[in-house]
């Protein structure tokens, strides 16, 4: 053992140890809290009930890590479980807790047989022979007993807090023998799910309840089972920082290929209690919306995520009015996804806005609002929602949602387009923004507005006024509310803003702009799958 793992003396503490919020970041898990736990049992009973007259059945979690999962199983259903956790601590608590009520733990005794680093010997679930351990193979091969699989996998998906990161492990998981059996190899917690069936699930009564985020079927399409019956829950209340969703699904051995899957979710109150909070339609996603964009005429200047340059590409090739990024399914950080610049945000997912394609492409920008604000705050959507290209060209010929994403995109403060003068002595001009003649001023100009649009722009042309008075305002520059607010609306030494108004216009804007985007755009872009 290293010196960080100093070993709690009693079970006890032990368990202290493990629930503790840094033992669980050094070791990388979130433990079920209990009403989730039990909530989850709903499930497995239901998966007992469909056990064939005259089967045994067994119930087997691969993961078990202290046994949260177990604690609220009657004695009964104890006594079909076979129980599994690779981390030695875990390990000590699981064994004291259920040694003597499980039917099988693996291992079954000994306090010698851990390695060095803190790892149960023989434990690891992903480097088992043919995917299963000794003790469990006489069950699976038994056609008369019902395999129930009933777990929360590590996982370490990407931009997700909940990263596996035991020490030594994060790198060593995609070389273990399961692994390499498995066809996708992007995230632990994927290929747990895979070895599940590949495995596990093979009579017509067997059945795996699986606590995970939805990306395995969402994007990665790694089930294709029947749904029996499943729950979203928010893991914010598994000591995660944010309020996202996790599922946890009772699949059964069914071959089946569903679009949308509908799930209950419950999330748990201030006073403690597990609340239902209605059901939640989950959707499959299929194409990724950087798949479907120009990456040529990309602009020669790269930028950083805050607008301002970062280098010059030697490449002339490309001069796009601005550049895009979509990033996967844009799912867990929006922020840093999903954006537009000037210049290139030198990711391989960047696309180009050009003069001739910019109406067609800010609805894409205009989806990020949705995803890094209002999802953020709500589990039912926070790694639920993606941003898909599944309709990729259906919203072209709508010209009043083409109007209104760029009414907006040119106004909302995540529009990071400045002009500048580049490094390299190129002039940079803002061409989203409502200033002067710019290509976005001359396409205003072709709309009618309602009067709520009016409204918006009325107090961007009198921002932009004030902004103009300042000393600060530079007349060979076009600018947007980002940059206003960047190089204009700045404090004193006293962190007084400056320039008073200015700031209330922006704040008012920005009231303006949120109310219109839930009103006008939020609907549409569900509509055409831009959300999903
Ligand atoms: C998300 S935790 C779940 C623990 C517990 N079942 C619960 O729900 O609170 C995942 C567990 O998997 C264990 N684990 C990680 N990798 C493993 C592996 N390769 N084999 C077996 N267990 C593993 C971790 O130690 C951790 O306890």
């Amino acid at each position: 053992m290293t010196e960080s793992r100093k070993r709690p003396s009693s079970a006890e503490d032990l368990a202290v140890f493990l629930n503790n919020k840094l033992t669980q970041k050094k070791l990388g898990v979130f433990y079920t809290p209990p009403l989730y736990a039990k909530k989850a049992l709903e499930l497995v009973r239901e998966a007992i009930k469909q056990v064939p007259e005259g089967n045994d059945y067994v119930i087997i979690d691969r993961c078990a890590g202290s046994g949260n999962l177990q604690e609220a199983m009657t004695d009964e259903e104890l006594s079909h479980c076979i129980l599994n956790t690779y981390e030695y601590f875990e390990y000590l608590v699981l064994r004291e807790n259920f040694g003597d009520k499980v039917r099988e733990i693996i291992p079954p005794t000994t306090d010698d047989d851990y390695e060095p680093v803190g790892k149960v010997k023989g434990s690891n679930a992903l480097n088992w022979q043919d995917g299963v351990h000794p003790v469990m193979r006489q069950y699976l091969d038994d056609p008369k007993c019902t395999v129930i699989l009933f777990e929360n996998p590590p996982y370490s998906g990407i931009g997700s807090s909940d990263v596996f990161s035991m020490k030594g492990e994060k790198s060593n998981w995609s070389q273990f023998s399961v692994t390499k059996l498995c066809d996708i190899k992007t995230d632990i917690g994927i290929v747990f799910i895979q070895s599940a069936f590949k495995f596990f699930i093979r009579k017509p009564s067997d059945a795996y309840i699986v606590f995970s985020p939805i990306k395995y079927w969402k994007a990665d399409h790694a089930v294709n089972k029947k749904l029996v019956r499943g729950f979203l829950f928010n893991k914010k209340h598994f000591h995660a920082t944010e309020h996202t969703g996790v599922t946890c699904l009772y699949w059964s051995s069914e071959d089946h290929t569903a679009d949308e899957l509908t799930v209950e979710a419950y999330d748990i109150d201030a006073s403690g209690q597990i609340v239902a909070d209605g059901d939640v339609v989950i959707k499959r996603v299929h194409i990724k919306i950087a798949d479907k964009l120009d990456k040529t005429n990309l602009p020669t200047v790269v930028c950083n995520f805050n607008g301002y340059e970062s280098k010059i590409l030697g490449d002339e090739s490309g001069q796009g009015i601005a550049s895009g990024w979509a990033n996967a399914y844009v799912y867990s950080n929006a922020r840093l996804d999903l954006g537009l610049l000037r210049g290139n945000s030198g990711k391989t997912t960047a696309f180009s806005i050009t003069k001739e394609n910019f109406m067609h492409v800010l609805p894409i920008i205009a989806a990020k609002e949705f995803l890094s604000a209002n999802v953020r705050r709500d589990y039912k959507g926070y790694e639920v929602i993606y941003l898909s290209g599944d309709r990729f060209g259906s919203w072209f010929n709508d010209l009043e949602f083409l109007k209104r994403c760029f009414l907006y995109c040119c106004l909302f403060y995540h529009n990071k387009n400045l002009s500048f003068v580049a490094s390299d002595g190129r002039f940079y001009r803002n061409e989203l923004c409502f200033d002067k003649e710019t290509i976005a001023s001359k396409e205003l100009a072709k709309h009618t507005l309602n009067p709520k649009e009016q409204e918006m722009l009325n107090l961007w042309n009198a921002l932009l006024k004030k902004a103009k008075k300042t000393k600060e305002y530079n007349p060979r520059f076009t600018y947007g509310l980002y940059q206003i607010e960047k190089e204009i609306n700045l404090r004193d030494d006293d962190k007084e803003y400056i320039y008073p108004d200015i700031h209330n216009d922006i704040q008012a804007l920005k009231v303006l702009l949120k109310a219109y985007y839930a009103k006008y755009i939020v609907k549409k872009l569900f509509d055409y799958e831009l959300l999903k």
